[in-house]
């Protein structure tokens, strides 16, 4: 991999999960360790990009090579981080879990329990940072991420094109793989093909996808 098949191009990358706070000492969270995301940063860097890493809250180190480091909690905040980077980038890949949903008001203080009661949060929708990147003139080149359970091929599918992407990254989460773990095997997907990423590493798997995302780029964008 001595190609720097990303010289001369600015690259985006969001990891991690979001945190919506209910209350000072509560949050929505999902179980995402930015593993993948910060294993994608650090390969478009070695392939000669300029990368900017948009994290959420992970307790991962910078890999080398990065330019800058945004670190982020809520999906409001990424939103907002994300789309300041992306006006001069040439490509997004949004390795985020974004939260859904988040409360519609953060409480100021601890919500007390309220015994024998149960509780409703109102949860409010969360906009989607790479469905609005793409309804902008001029957008860098995306690629999003699709972690699903069932269905894997006609979910990426139909999130590849009402987001409106340039390429997904699809992976089966369970059976050791996905969330939380060293291992992910992934299969992209353009309009009109597809690439099976065999289980290996992050690392390993970071590095196809980033020489894949360069050969595309430059077939649509070159
Ligand atoms: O729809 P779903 O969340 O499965 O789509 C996953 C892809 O969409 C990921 O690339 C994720 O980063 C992105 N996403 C986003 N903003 C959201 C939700 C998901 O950019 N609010």
């Amino acid at each position: 991999f001595g190609d720097r098949v990303l010289a001369g191009l600015s690259v985006v990358v969001s990891a991690g999960p979001t945190y919506e706070d209910i209350d000072p000492v509560r949050f929505i969270g999902n179980r995402s360790s930015g593993k993948m995301g910060f294993a994608v940063a650090e390969a478009a860097a070695r392939a000669g990009a300029q990368v900017t890493l948009v994290a959420g809250p992970v307790t991962l180190a910078t890999p080398h090579g990065i330019g800058k480091r945004i670190d982020v909690r809520s999906a409001a905040q990424m939103h907002a981080a994300v789309a300041d980077a992306a006006t001069q980038a040439d490509i997004y890949i949004g390795a985020a879990a974004v939260g859904d949903y988040r409360p519609n008001t953060v409480a100021e203080h601890k919500l007390k329990k309220q015994h024998g009661t149960d509780l409703t949060l109102q949860l409010a929708e969360n906009p989607d940072i790479l469905a609005s990147l793409s309804s902008r003139q001029g957008h860098p080149f995306l690629v999003g991420f699709a972690a699903e359970t069932q269905n894997v091929e006609s979910y990426a599918r139909d999130k590849l094109q009402r987001k409106g992407l340039d390429m997904i990254a699809a992976n089966q989460v369970g059976d050791g793989m996905g969330f939380e773990t060293a291992d992910n095997a992934i299969t992209l997907y353009w309009a009109d093909g597809s690439a099976e990423l065999a289980r290996a590493d992050k690392a390993v798997l970071a590095r196809q996808l980033v020489e894949h995302i360069a050969k595309r780029y430059k077939a649509v964008r070159g």
